[in-house]
């Protein structure tokens, strides 16, 4: 029979094969993120579009070419509908969610992280997707340069956690809105004079925000941009000093960092630090991570002004680099004992079994499909399971049975009585102990 439909362009599945590795990452994000003194915050997945448009600003890629838009069927009341849009990024839900909550109102700094899915309509390839997952952090209320060291040094920390201790970190400075000024005017001049090569949208931008030219993905407009000039070329003292004092907290902490002026991020929002992590390990979508300061949007938002900066990472674009790279994924629970059973009553026990056995926080499988005793055990051995038991009427009438290690093939007496869980934890702690001595012999 035919599938009725395909999972839409760009999106993709997680089987429970693979499951494992993404819990393996978001599990290790939270424990880093709350080494970090991060708390996790959840937020919608769709918000209002004067939201992203106000934040990620509507002269970007992302406003202009990539939003998917939502809108209900039958609008409540007849009144027009609603303007929604999926979030195609997290810094704007998360900073909209902070202040609608009074979180800016507690005490400084507050930290927050989110593992969310984001969507942009973009030409899927490897590594990019139209429904794609990012764990994101954002600290809120810290203008000084160590709080940049401190999420850029989060952000390592969780890569190096993972096994990737070789992604490159970028960094670069796009200043404040008054050296800015300066350098729209230096980039005007010189995109106004390769005009007739720019195409549509970078026409439109030069007159709105010049600066997004620089992030344009045509191929021409990228050349064009190549021989632009650079911001750090323009920035006023005190963003200077500040760049300056970051480079010198990353050298203390002996993370180790390039610096490259032409990173300016695809999101409007951002001022002073800007950064990236990169790996040449995954083909041409290689930027695992992207983050920066944005000390004006929460103000533009509503909320009160408050310094703020953040990053997200990429989980699809993780997960290729760690596998690109043989790293190890915390393995799926292994199944501790299959219960095989022959006939009604001793299916009836072996239900009661894995139940007692569940309770106690043991992986326990018996048969569902009323199979006979070979596809069961088949069946077992497939799972992995690491223990069988077989159930039979002998075994329900002398309440015993063999309780089978697959690996060894040795089998031992156990109570299906009172004792029978203290004997499975014994069996399953004596089989974890002959592992370790194992290896240990090894
Ligand atoms: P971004 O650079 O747009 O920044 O996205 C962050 C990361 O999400 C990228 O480095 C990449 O790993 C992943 N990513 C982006 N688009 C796709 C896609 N189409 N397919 C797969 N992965 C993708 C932001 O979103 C900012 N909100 C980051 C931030 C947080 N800045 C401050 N705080």
């Amino acid at each position: 029979m035919a599938i009725i439909t395909n999972r839409p362009k760009g999106t993709q599945d997680v089987v429970p094969n693979e499951a494992y590795k993404w819990q393996t990452v978001e599990k290790c994000a939270a424990d880093t993120a709350e080494c970090y003194g991060f708390k996790e915050i959840r937020f919608p997945t769709f918000e209002n579009t004067a939201l992203f448009k106000r934040s990620v600003g509507d002269t970007t890629d992302v406003v202009q070419k990539e939003m998917y838009g939502v809108t209900a069927k039958s609008p409540a009341n007849g009144k027009d509908p609603d303007d929604f849009t999926l979030r195609p990024e997290g810094t704007a839900g998360a900073a909209r969610a902070a202040i609608e909550n009074g979180l800016l109102n507690e005490a400084l700094p507050q930290k927050v992280y989110y593992i969310i899915s984001c969507f942009r309509h973009e030409k899927p390839q490897a590594g990019r997707l139209r429904e794609f997952h990012q764990f994101g952090a954002e600290m809120y209320g810290s203008k000084d340069a160590s709080a940049d060291a401190e999420v850029i040094a989060m952000a390592k920390a969780l890569l190096e956690r993972l096994g990737l201790d070789n992604v490159d970190l970028f960094i670069n400075s796009i200043g404040c809105p008054t050296c800015r000024a300066e350098y729209h005017k230096a980039l005007k001049a010189y995109f106004e004079s390769k005009k007739a090569d720019l195409c549509p949208t970078c026409l439109d931008r030069l007159d709105r925000n010049p600066m997004r030219i620089l992030d344009c993905k045509s191929p021409i407009c990228q050349g064009i941009a190549a021989d632009a000039p650079v911001i750090l070329d323009f920035l006023c003292e005190e963003c200077d000093h500040h760049f300056e004092k970051l480079k010198k907290y990353l050298t203390a902490m002996d993370i180790q960092f390039n610096i490259n002026p032409k990173i300016v991020r695809g999101l409007d929002y951002y001022t002073k630090t800007v950064f990236e992590f990169i790996t040449n390990d995954i083909g041409a979508q290689g930027t695992v991570c992207g983050g920066g300061r944005y000390d004006g949007l929460i103000e533009q938002l509503g909320g009160n002004p408050t310094p703020a900066l953040g990053f997200a990472m990429g989980l699809e674009r993780l997960i290729m680099t760690m596998e690109s790279k043989g790293a190890e994924f915390a393995p799926a629970k292994k199944c501790d004992l299959y219960i095989a059973s022959m006939g009604e009553a001793a299916q009836n026990k072996a239900i009661v079994l894995a139940k007692q056995l569940r309770d106690e926080g043991y992986f326990v499988e018996f048969d569902t499909m009323n199979r006979g005793l070979k596809p069961q055990m088949k069946y077992a051995n497939k799972i992995g399971a690491t223990f069988t038991i077989v159930l039979g009427d002998n075994e329900l009438e002398t309440s015993a049975a063999k309780l089978k290690n697959m690996a060894t093939g040795e089998q031992t007496d156990i109570t299906l009585g009172d004792g029978f869980i203290d004997a499975f934890s014994n069996a399953v702690v004596s089989e974890m102990f002959d592992g370790v001595m194992e290896n240990f012999g090894n």
